[in-house]
């Protein structure tokens, strides 16, 4: 159906509902404590809108529901793995597919087949846990992204593309120790940022060119293929599902954390043509995961993301998807609140040196943010910035290159009312930013370390003025 009308609804009825954790500010304040200032260390209870993540948070659909009754939860050949694998098949093209519990786990497996010591895997930019991935094998993660990707004010219709030239240079001066280029769609550590069907394609050249095989990490490939449809030229009138398609046949793999894009809880996969290398990733895989037709998940895991690959195809569906973030974006911009323009596809990336240009990196300016943005409305945010990327290398801080406070929007979760109310909570915080205090870190792990650190407010007295 052609939308005509100017107002975007939301394309479901809701079926089943859950409360909020409605709370004091003396119950957020010793949570906030309690928890040392991480988010990751807040029971869900305490949180009123819940923005840490898009992962795994989707609302299901009746018929998701009903493929989770038909789950078949046989060990091997299981009727949900066929089913899987035959969705996974038609949306990607990819012969081989490897089910697996989350997006890690195939990260762990491919990267430990072809990553070490001497090796170096591109990318437009890693996620997080791609690169601790990569680099737990001792190889290094570099991120190309395109010029312009850092400069947050400016708009652009596609910042999330990887750097040509940079991938160019880059593969021929490290030739032979590149294992794989990745693409992220759409650009998670960047803003949500789309990445062209032009770019990709560019990409995909280069690569076959130099001999390296073009994988994508796939996690929100439906947002990356409504973006193309809108904003790059000759895809208007294509539908999204052969867009989508289309990005898949310019790589040699993928791999998915289906808690995204296929609208599940848990899963992901990884699938490819190599016949070899997929051999490899399913003995590893039986090896640390599951047989190679359940790989760590359920049967109706299973089930439910076969529904999910094809359900988030849906145009309505889409439409209102981004609409929803870009909806968001516009209140933030009206409230004078600085972030990462246009606004992305599973969120909003609030630019925190911007916001906050008093608290210096090393007192994590994303993460006293994070922290304000609880206290005064419950709203759980997370840090994509100097916590999450920073790095102490020989006693010395090495900041990230942004500061950022990412407000992921869940799937088919919130209701407008519920954006409306993040907004009213960010203009308030935003016109007494000044008195926002940093954090000082009291501990961190090596690796992911801002899952486990735990920080407290910097100098003496109150964090943050009310
Ligand atoms: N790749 C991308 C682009 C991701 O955003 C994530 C997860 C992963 C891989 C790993 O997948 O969580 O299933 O193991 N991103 C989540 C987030 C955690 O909040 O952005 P996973």
């Amino acid at each position: 159906m052609y939308w005509n009308w100017k107002t975007i609804i939301e394309p479901f009825k809701i079926k089943s509902v859950e409360p909020l954790g409605f709370t004091t500010r003396a119950e957020r304040e010793k949570a906030l404590q309690d928890g040392g200032y991480n988010m990751f260390n807040i029971p869900s209870d305490k949180v009123l809108i819940d923005l840490l993540t898009d992962s795994g948070t989707s609302a299901m659909s009746s018929e998701q529901w009903a493929g989770i009754m038909r789950g078949d939860e046989a060990y091997a050949g299981a009727r949900s793995f066929y089913a899987f694998e035959k969705s996974v098949r038609e949306l990607t093209g990819f012969r081989e597919v490897i089910p697996v519990h989350q997006g890690r786990a195939a990260e762990r497996i491919l990267f430990s087949i072809i990553g070490g010591s001497d090796k170096t895997f591109l990318s437009n930019s890693h996620f997080d846990t791609t690169r601790a991935n990569i680099e737990v094998t001792g190889a290094e993660a570099l991120d190309l992204p395109a010029p312009g990707a850092l400069e947050f004010e400016k708009y652009g219709d596609f910042k999330g593309d990887i750097d040509l030239r940079a991938l160019e240079t880059a593969l021929d001066s490290k030739a032979g120790r590149i294992p794989l280029v990745l693409m992220t769609v759409t650009n998670n550590s960047l803003g949500g940022q789309p990445v062209s069907m032009q770019n990709l394609r560019a990409c995909s050249k280069i690569c076959r060119g130099f001999g390296v095989p073009f994988f994508l990490d796939c996690a929100r490939f439906a947002e990356n293929a409504w973006f193309i449809k809108k904003r790059e030229k000759g895809y208007a009138d294509r539908p999204v599902v052969d867009i989508a398609r289309e990005m898949f046949s310019l790589a040699q793999g993928c791999m998915m954390s289906a808690k995204k894009d296929a609208l599940v809880n848990m899963g992901g996969f990884l699938a490819m043509n190599d016949a070899d290398l997929a051999k490899r990733c399913r003995e590893a895989l039986i090896v640390g995961e599951g047989f190679s037709t359940y790989g760590g998940l359920a049967g109706r895991d299973l089930e439910a993301i076969a529904i999910g690959l094809r359900e988030v195809l849906d145009e309505e569906y889409l439409r209102y998807r981004i609409r929803s973030v870009e909806y968001f974006g516009d209140g933030l911009r009206k409230a004078g609140v600085p972030f990462v323009e246009p606004p992305g596809g599973h969120g909003i990336y609030v630019d925190a040196r911007r916001m906050l240009p008093r608290i210096p990196p090393h007192e994590y300016p994303a993460q006293a943010l994070v922290c304000e943005l609880y206290l005064a409305g419950g709203i759980r945010a997370v840090e994509i910035g100097s916590l999450m990327f920073g790095r102490h290398r020989n006693g010395i801080f090495e900041p990230a290159p942004m500061e950022l406070v990412r407000l992921a929007v869940p799937r088919r979760v919130y209701t407008q009312s519920h954006i409306d109310f993040v907004i009213e909570v960010f203009a308030d915080v935003a016109r007494r930013s000044n008195s926002i205090r940093g954090l000082k870190l009291i501990e961190a792990s090596e690796h992911l370390s801002h899952f486990t650190a735990r920080l407290a407010p910097s100098g003496t007295g109150p964090m943050m003025a009310s």
